[in-house]
């Protein structure tokens, strides 16, 4: 039987669910493949037992080099997270020959366009499934299940922490600050949250999967990324009022003129399924022009979920392997040298519905006042809601437009700012009432 002899980097909660699976599901991987996927060693920093698992044979070392630069490697599983250094120990590991899984989305959203070409020097597998939502195979699906389709369009729930945040705030009736201080206290959401509710961990995964489905190598800094600290109770409960959810989507488009790729706060109809994806679940739409649309939908993070990504990657390696091939997918879908750049729309170009809220006083003319700058920048409501009175305290004036430009919002919204009815700065929160 051929062996496979795998390293992994990192022991924390994804390491232990791949460890878990490669030891407990040794005989099925074998049926499978072919192949022997034997795990020889697990560096990491801080090396503890990790629990109850029984290692046996398998090495635990804190000599990261141990399984980078070690002869008796033949795949590295990175699941140590973030730049650095695990950027340094692939490069490595790619260098000296070895296939490399990893997890990071980070890495590969910010050096995906020089890892990959790095990979396809040393004749090295360079496989990501677990990157973005967890176990969801949306990547293979859009590298391989999809690949005879042109995409126009692709959007998801992408972070399991936004979705469980809004959830329970249309739920609980409760704000931002205090659902994400319960998230914290019962373990869902991270002592440091910003990479989740700021947008920036579904940023990178939606710059990959437009990479894959667009493709180009992924550009972080083309992504218009907006998080959900803004979002209020107020907003979640006129959205539900209006037949709405708000979602933290990841949206990727995809025309003759340019690409919009944006992270945002969206109202999408109640009736929609990507209103019904609750809670920490992740799910992707993916618009082809031969397939139409298709959904996934499941767990986009936690120990098993993202090490039974993890481990399908070390599958397809094995079974390649196996038959003497390497490379046969190309890490972005299309070959290194049919890749391109990504010709980006600018915010202000981008069309659509919008939510806009004002904090107004409550006296004749303010709603006329309001809606004069709104017609003089060509903006056509399709709704007004006001509710409530008050002689000192402002009031919410909730409006929903019908199809205009960003940049005609932006500069009503400035100069409706300015009016003296006008009590706090006009937010708004864009629609996408075709989303199924
Ligand atoms: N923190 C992410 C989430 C999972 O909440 O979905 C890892 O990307």
């Amino acid at each position: 039987m051929q062996e496979l002899r795998v390293g992994v980097l990192g022991f924390g909660v994804v390491g232990r669910g791949v460890v878990e699976l490669l030891l407990t599901q040794g005989a099925l991987l074998q049926q499978r493949t072919g192949v022997r996927l034997r795990l020889v060693r697990i560096a990491t920093r801080t090396p503890s037992r990790n629990g109850d698992l029984a290692l046996g044979e398998v090495e635990l070392t804190d000599d990261l080099q141990r399984v980078v630069a070690a002869e008796d490697i033949d795949v590295v599983v990175e699941v140590i997270g973030g730049l650095e250094p695990a950027r340094s120990l692939l490069e490595q590991a790619l260098r000296s020959g070895k296939h490399v899984v990893t997890a990071n989305k980070a890495l590969l959203a910010m050096h995906g366009a020089d890892l990959v070409p790095l990979a396809v020097a040393n004749r090295c597998e360079l496989m990501f499934e677990a990157a973005v939502a967890g176990a969801i195979p949306i990547i293979k699906v859009l590298r391989e299940s999809l690949a005879a389709n042109r995409i126009d369009q692709l959007y998801g729930i992408l972070n399991g922490t936004c979705n469980y945040i809004l959830t329970e705030m249309r739920e609980r009736g409760s704000s931002f600050a205090d659902v994400l201080r319960d998230a914290q206290a019962k373990g869902f959401a991270e002592a440091d949250p910003s990479f989740d509710v700021d947008g920036i961990d579904a940023a990178h995964k939606l710059v990959l999967l437009a990479a894959i489905a667009f493709g180009s190598y992924p550009d972080f800094s083309q992504v218009h990324i907006e998080g959900i600290r803004h979002v209020s109770d107020v907003d979640i409960q006129w959205a539900t009022e209006m037949g709405y959810r708000i979602k933290l989507l990841g949206i990727a488009k995809q025309d003759a003129e340019g690409v919009e790729l944006r992270v945002q706060p969206t109202l999408v109809p109640v009736s929609s399924m990507v209103a019904s994806v609750e809670g920490v679940y992740n799910a992707v739409f993916v618009r082809g022009h031969a397939a139409g649309t298709t959904m996934y939908h499941g767990r986009g993070a936690g120990e098993r979920p993202t090490a039974s990504a993890v481990v399908a990657d070390l599958v397809e390696i094995a079974r390649n392997w196996r038959v003497g091939c390497v490379g046969r997918v190309a890490a972005f879908s299309c070959l290194s040298e049919n890749l391109r750049a990504f010709p980006v729309r600018a915010t202000d170009e981008w069309r659509g519905e919008y939510y806009l809220r004002l904090a107004v006083a409550d006296r004749p003319g303010v709603l006329a006042e309001v809606t004069r700058v709104l017609a003089e920048h060509q903006i056509s409501l399709d709704a007004i809601h006001q509710k409530g009175r008050s002689a000192v305290a402002a009031v919410p004036l909730i409006m929903v437009t019908h199809a205009t430009t960003e940049r005609q919002i932006r500069l009503a919204l400035r100069e409706i700012e300015g009016l003296d009815a006008v009590q706090e700065t006009p937010r708004f929160i864009r629609i996408e009432p075709s989303v199924v």
